[in-house]
């Protein structure tokens, strides 16, 4: 069976080395940590406002890291000039502006189409592959499709912040998109708010060959411990998987 992949979004280590403005901690130190414990990939988003992650980070962590690196950016000339320039393994596009965004918070494919085109466009010509960070919305997927993107992430916000029987209902919209995005040939990842709770139901569906995990694991780091973290994670992965 194949096995889940987990990527580790180290973004918030660098928000808590910006605090002080110093060096430490050291997100590429985390990213090494991450895939001793058993990431499969390492992601980080370089921000147009570098709240968190830096330029020189992107560069480490293009070069320390012998693991696929997913690089979250916006659509804009700077952010595809320096994926140019490092060459990631993967590219993931994500809105940054209010404008970009569809209700629920993932990238408005389907709606900015032309603006989307060149940038998709080039990346995959540098041979990145390209991911598009979407609600679970079929009409989303479609549009990704349509603009050449090889991967969808599917935005797990709304189902991780929703309760019961709402809950119930983002999860069906999530596993309905997963399946059509194997259905159109979009290999499908998920992410954004998973914790040890949310994660299991995601972790379960067969579609979804990738989950990208942050803010929770680097909280979860001040009680037990990032390895600890990382590796439970990893572990209810597996088991999702198992049965
Ligand atoms: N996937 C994408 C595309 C993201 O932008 C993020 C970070 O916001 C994540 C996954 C990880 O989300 P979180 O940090 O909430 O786990």
């Amino acid at each position: 069976m194949e096995k889940l992949r987990l990527g580790v979004n180290i973004d918030h280590v660098a928000t808590i080395r910006n605090a002080r403005g110093g060096l430490h901690p050291d997100p590429v130190r985390a990213a090494r940590l991450a895939v001793e414990a058993g990431a499969d990939g390492i992601t980080a988003h370089l921000r147009e406002d570098r709240r968190h992650i830096s330029d020189r980070d992107i560069a480490r962590l293009a070069t320390e890291i012998d693991r696929p690196l997913n690089f979250e950016m916006a659509a804009t000339e700077e952010m595809l000039s320096i994926a140019l320039r490092h060459r990631p393994h993967a590219a993931c596009i994500v809105p940054e502006r209010r404008e970009e965004r569809t209700t629920e918070g993932g990238l408005d494919a389907a709606g900015g189409l032309a603006a989307l085109a060149p940038i998709v466009g080039r990346l995959a010509g540098a041979g990145i592959r390209v991911s598009l960070f979407v609600e679970p919305a079929l009409k989303q997927l479609d549009a990704a499709k349509k603009l050449g993107a090889v991967v969808v992430e599917l935005h797990t916000g709304a189902y991780c912040e929703a309760e019961g029987v709402e809950r119930d209902r983002h999860f069906a919209r999530i596993a309905a998109a997963a399946a059509h995005a194997e259905a159109i040939g979009l290999e499908c990842h998920a992410g954004h708010g998973l914790a040890y709770d949310s994660v299991v139901p995601v972790a379960a569906i067969r579609s979804i060959v990738e989950l990208n995990i942050g803010h929770f694991l680097i909280g979860e780091a001040i009680f037990s411990g990032l390895e600890n973290a990382i590796r439970r994670m990893r572990a209810l992965l597996d088991k999702a998987r198992a049965v």
